[in-house]
């Protein structure tokens, strides 16, 4: 499986630990950025990760910012993508079994390193249910 991950400055980071998590893990990550602490736009860091997403390149993206909620937002504009924002691996669970999210967005200002790998593992390791009446759902508002 194929990730691509981006961040703003909030995110920076826990995004490199999150980085670590999955190499240690043997996935091909692409890093979009931001590469420093520096003060940032968020809504470029998740355009890279949807586009990415959209063409095939990537299976499955991560956003991290401050609160999640800008990257998701952003993310969420783009039709064919389905931006979860989780802070709990309840929902990570969920959003994939029956949303079929495609990208998972986390707030680092939210969540400690250990909970959101154990989001982030839980999102990555849990396929679609495929159920008809979720993908019914899903038709009725996204690709
Ligand atoms: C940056 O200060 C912050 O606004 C951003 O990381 C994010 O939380 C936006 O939703």
């Amino acid at each position: 499986m194929k990730l691509a991950i981006g961040c703003d400055h909030g995110g920076f980071e826990l995004k490199k630990e999150v980085l670590e998590h999955l190499a240690a893990r043997g996935f091909e990550v692409t890093d979009v950025g931001c590469d420093s602490p520096a003060s940032c736009d968020y809504p470029e860091y998740s355009k890279k990760v949807t586009d990415l997403i959209l063409s095939g390149e990537a299976d499955l993206g991560i956003l991290i910012c401050g609160t999640g909620i800008g990257m998701s937002m952003a993310a969420n504009k783009e039709r064919g993508i389905r931006a979860a924002l989780c802070h709990d691996v309840f929902s990570a669970k969920a959003t994939r079994e029956h949303n079929n999210a495609n990208v998972l967005c986390m707030g680092a200002r939210v969540v400690g390193p250990g909970l959101a790998l154990m989001i982030i593992d839980t999102f990555l390791d849990t396929p679609f249910s495929n159920e008809e009446r979720h993908i019914r759902r899903i038709s009725l508002y996204s690709d």
